[in-house]
């Protein structure tokens, strides 16, 4: 056992706000109590939910802090948070930021990927008051997310993102901290766990319509799952990768896309015949005339790293100047998987507080 982690340091106790409480959210919430007692002895982290704001479930405000058990329990039996026993109901997003006590907040309400709203306001307004914000939204970070990042350096603060790209796989840590003496020059692979579920399960037989019937039910897709089939999250995503670690400016319309809803039952039967396999892939490269950033499908031959990538899994290579290829495989989407990455984020707040 690690030494360093055992080192019994003071921390501060976090009061967390949800923006938000849908699968993302209570996938956190989940594991937070799961791990309650074993976050605390290994990492010192300890934690209170003094608030959670959302549309569908309902707001609650107790600033001692909640059940999170009762929480979820109420939830998962359609309950309304505004039914909760104690504390105040009805609060809005932003009261919830600017007037709770919380002093992280915890993002993961519906992405715009256009305008990175309602969200961007959200964490706007959540680092003008000083508050850390963790969250797997990809609007805001897509499309302010470096103005958003300077501002929560101006105010001591941070903003971290991790699970915005392929959940909890670790893909934006891995390019900022550990990738970063090298010069990555492209990032491609596959970005969206819906449609390789998909992809996958047609490649068994399975018609298109159930297959994303079942990613659905499996929480892998979007709420409006137009946004993974069309390409869209895996445009976003990219955007966010040309931005984020390849230092560009693209909009979400520079990064070229086409989805999978052109690609019939038999074209997967055909590909199989020829040993080869559809998949959505996206890239993003430095080029002399600047970031070229797409997103498309791509009948790869059985040979390529890209074509074993199956189900929700997601895969990622880094072509970089002194390592080469650096290949990460990881789960792209799921309530666990991308609660994990929110997890992450709140622990690197936690090994910043140290002294
Ligand atoms: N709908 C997304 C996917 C979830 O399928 O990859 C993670 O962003």
């Amino acid at each position: 056992m690690d030494t360093q982690k055992k080192k019994q340091v003071k921390k501060m106790k976090f009061k967390m706000a949800f923006i938000g409480f849908g699968v993302v959210g209570q996938g956190l919430a989940e594991i937070l109590v799961e791990k309650k007692d074993w976050l605390q002895k290994e990492h010192g982290f300890e934690y209170d939910v003094v608030a959670i704001s959302d549309m569908k479930h309902g707001s609650v405000y107790l600033p001692e802090g909640l059940d999170v058990n009762k929480v979820l329990d109420m939830v998962e039996n359609g309950k309304s948070l505004d039914e909760y026993p104690q504390g105040e109901t009805g609060w809005e997003p932003l009261k919830t930021i600017m007037e709770s006590n919380a002093d992280v907040i915890v993002e993961v309400t519906y992405t715009d990927m256009e305008t990175g709203g309602p969200a961007l306001e959200h964490v706007r307004e959540a680092l003008k008051a000083k508050k850390h914000v963790v969250s797997t939204n990809k609007g805001p970070v897509a499309t302010h997310g470096r103005e958003l990042v300077e501002l929560a350096s101006k105010n001591g603060v941070h903003y971290l993102f991790e699970g915005t790209v392929v959940s909890g796989t670790p893909v934006i840590n891995l390019a900022r901290s550990t990738l970063a003496g090298c010069d990555i020059k492209e990032i491609k692979g596959i970005v969206n766990g819906t449609t390789n579920y998909i992809l996958s399960q047609m490649e068994e037989g399975m018609e298109y319509e159930d297959a994303l019937a079942q990613a659905q039910e499996l929480g892998y897709a979007e709420a409006d799952p137009t946004g993974d089939v069309e390409g869209i999250d895996a445009q976003g995503k990219i955007q966010i990768l040309s931005n984020m670690v390849m230092g560009g400016e693209l909009k979400l319309n520079d990064v070229e896309r086409d989805g999978i809803t052109g690609i019939t039952l038999d074209d997967v039967k055909e590909a199989k015949k020829e040993d080869m396999r559809w998949k959505l892939v996206g890239s993003t490269m430095k080029t002399d005339s600047g970031i070229k950033a797409k997103v498309g499908p791509e009948k790869l031959p059985l040979t390529h790293p890209l074509a074993n990538v199956m189900g929700p899994t997601n895969a990622l290579t880094f072509s970089t100047d002194l390592l080469g290829d650096v290949t990460i495989i990881g789960p792209g989407a799921g309530k666990k998987e991308t609660g994990f990455s929110l997890l992450v984020d709140l622990l690197e707040l936690n090994g910043n507080m140290e002294g």
